[in-house]
């Protein structure tokens, strides 16, 4: 197992109080697959991905408990248990994980061409010649789908299309042939064309480079083309995981019906897609009795409203957090 992330607790300390953005998160990735995570705004996608990064903003946010396990070359670390700004840690940013951001304009250098920032991370992470940097800037542009990387490595960000921007960004993260990649929101900005164009660049990273993923979005149409298993977190908690087939063929929790039914289907009328579920996610401060998602659900019972399930194993590979399923889980 690649990363193996145990009841990952992510806290941020607010004028509000202490809100769980990442409430006892568990799953892990294993060499060369896809694990997708979906839900909506504030559920805590980008919270779990920078607690694997160790760039959770300081001081107010913290992973309080929890392990996240990342197996490379033989050797098993739990990341949590360095600090930040670790020399070890920021190693593993360079060499074993990379991460592309939700927003690629702030993540690149606005004075500095884009080819430069890519070869100064090459330089650095691979030891590379400054000659060799050069072909190796070109030969990445290339590899994310940029038509004239010669001309376009000389460009600076903002001459960039946003199409073209975020490739650089694949391009960069790529540069150090990190194990894992995670990529939040990498097509959400861009628009239909340029969306299917970067996600097949992401199909490909697997396919050449066995290189795991994992890819945020709030989009379970982006999910189906790219993930083979998928975490649906509500409220800081996966509430469902699944094989990616499994789900659509049969989605458990009350919520993964919701995101569905909000897909705007070919052949049938287009829905909403703004109001997808009855009601709105509740501020993460909020204290919850029972289930996170009990004031939304269409199927609440009173037991709903005293206890959070459980996730449980329904079938092998695949866990809901669900009253309406746990007794199946107990019969088997
Ligand atoms: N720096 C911060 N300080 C305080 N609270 C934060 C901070 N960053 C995130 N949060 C809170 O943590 C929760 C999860 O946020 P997160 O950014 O992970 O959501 P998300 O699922 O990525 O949403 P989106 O789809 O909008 O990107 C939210 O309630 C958010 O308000
Ligand atoms: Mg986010």
């Amino acid at each position: 197992m690649l990363l193996d992330v145990r009841d990952l607790t992510t806290t941020f300390r607010t004028r509000r109080g202490t809100v769980r953005a990442v409430d006892r998160v568990s799953f892990s990735i294993e060499r060369g697959t896809t694990l997708g995570f979906v839900g909506e705004s504030g559920c805590g996608k980008s919270v779990t991905a920078l607690s694997i990064m160790g760039l959770v903003p300081t001081p107010q946010g913290q992973i309080e408990s929890g392990s996240i396990a990342l197996t490379t070359k033989g050797t098993t670390r739990d990341l949590t248990a360095l600090g930040p700004r670790s020399a070890e840690m920021r190693s593993i940013r360079g060499n074993e994980i990379a991460m592309v951001f939700q927003e690629p304009l702030s993540s690149l250098n606005p004075v500095l061409p884009v080819g430069h920032q890519i070869s100064e991370a090459l330089k650095l992470h691979r030891g590379l010649s400054k000659t060799e940097a050069r072909s190796e800037v070109v030969r990445l542009l290339r590899d994310v789908g940029i038509p004239s990387p010669e001309t376009t490595r000389r460009r600076f960000p903002h001459q960039l299309s946003g199409g073209m921007r975020q490739r650089v960004m694949i391009a960069m993260a790529l540069s150090c042939h990190p194990s894992l990649l995670i990529a939040d929101e990498p097509t959400t900005a861009l628009d239909v064309t340029i969306q299917a164009q970067v996600l097949s660049i992401f199909r490909s990273i697997h396919e050449e480079r066995e290189a795991a993923l994992m890819f945020i979005t709030h989009d379970l149409g982006v999910i189906a083309r790219i993930a083979d298993a998928v975490a649906v977190m509500y409220l800081g908690k996966v509430v469902e995981y699944a094989p990616v087939a499994e789900l659509f063929a049969q989605p458990l929790h009350p919520y993964t019906v919701g995101l569905m039914d909000s897909v705007p289907s070919i052949a049938g009328p287009r829905k909403d897609r703004l109001l997808p579920i009855k009601g709105s996610v509740p501020e993460a401060g909020t204290v919850h009795r029972g289930c996170v998602f009990a004031e939304r659900c269409a199927h609440v019972m009173d037991r709903c409203r005293e206890s959070m399930p459980a996730l449980v194993e329904t079938a092998p590979g695949r866990t809901v957090a669900c009253f309406l399923h746990a007794d199946e889980a107990e019969d088997e």
